[in-house]
């Protein structure tokens, strides 16, 4: 089954509108106000939209997170079923501090095609797309890179990686480094960081390391749409989360998820930047006029674009 064509301008619609919503807190430096604003905006437009939807990856928990917490209903329940994963703001310090790169994310699939995932840590690899079985979570780093080098016909030294500037990643960083290879670090923000591999003119080649499992199902909701290649793992450190994947039905802690198994079927992606990055402008509010540009996905219509748009500000 595929997803109603209509569906598309609904969701970028939400995107767009938590967009504007966490555009005015820009340069606040409170990161906490500037998502409840994209929350909000996002629940209440998705309320409008004839669906059963039910958020899979939102804000947490109930008890963390009053709104688009994990298997809140949302929707005026007169339509098909979907399964939400949101974003609403990815990239709260970029938003707070008014750096490049905060978007607002969100995706669709139909019900039981998203995984629903806990909020842990996850290690993610990813490519544009490949031939199956040459890059691989479990090789060496070097191995994928030459694989990837000979792939791509490029010398390994001409190679770009992105990953994420943290301590953890210390060690792959040098590796990398050792290896010769181009490095994008980049402070926050990896769904976009992931998705740079999916256009030639991002000059990215490979997106690794660890961030947000949320936001890993995310990224590779898109990924998917684009045919790129993507494998993730969850890392569980603590009791809790360990329940809370049970709970989820993951009894498999150390499991490699191939993109198959993170998102089915057919789906609709969205992410509007908020402030600008090299992918997507920022929103531009101009009298009562708002400018924003998404990404948006399609799946089933084969559908990847990115479209700016101009629309009235809505007392
Ligand atoms: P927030 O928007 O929730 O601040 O997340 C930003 C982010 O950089 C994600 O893109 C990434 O997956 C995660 O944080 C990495 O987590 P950490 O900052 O703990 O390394």
């Amino acid at each position: 089954m595929s997803i109603d064509k209509k569906y598309v301008d609904q969701i970028l619609k939400v995107s767009e509108k938590a967009a504007l919503a966490s555009s005015y807190l820009v340069g606040k430096k409170d990161k906490i106000a500037a998502d409840q604003a994209a929350v909000d905006a996002m629940r209440s437009e998705l309320n409008r939209i004839d669906m059963n939807g039910e958020v899979v990856i939102g804000e947490g928990s109930l008890d963390e997170a009053p709104m688009l917490y994990t298997g809140e209903k949302l929707g005026n329940k007169k339509g098909p079923y979907f399964d939400i994963a949101v974003d609403p703001l990815e990239g709260t310090n970029f938003a707070a501090n008014n750096l490049p790169g905060a978007t607002s994310v969100i995706a669709i699939a139909e019900k039981g095609n998203l995984l629903n995932a806990p909020e842990t840590y996850m290690n993610k690899i990813a490519t544009g797309p490949i031939e199956k079985g040459l890059i691989d979570l479990d090789f060496p780093l070097e191995k994928n890179v030459t694989n990837l080098a000979d792939f791509l016909n490029k010398d390994v030294s001409s190679l770009t990686a992105c990953i994420l500037d943290r301590q953890r990643h210390k060690k792959i960083i040098d590796e990398l480094k050792q290896l010769n290879i181009n490095i994008k670090l980049i402070t926050d923000g990896d769904v976009l960081g992931a998705l740079y591999v999916t256009n030639p003119k991002y000059n990215v080649d490979i997106f690794l390391g660890i961030g947000g499992g949320p936001e890993g199902v995310l990224t590779a909701s898109a990924l998917d749409s684009f045919g790129c290649h993507f494998q993730c793992r969850f890392i569980f450190d603590n009791d809790k989360d360990i329940k809370e994947a049970n709970k989820m039905g993951i009894t498999d802690l150390n499991k490699k998820y191939e993109l198959n198994e993170i998102i089915k079927g057919d789906s609709i992606f969205c992410s509007t930047g908020i402030t600008s990055s090299d992918m997507l402008s920022g929103v531009e509010i101009n009298d009562n006029k708002y400018t924003t540009e998404t990404l948006v996905t399609h799946k089933s219509l084969k559908f990847k674009e990115t479209i700016k748009r101009t629309n009235l500000i809505e007392e």
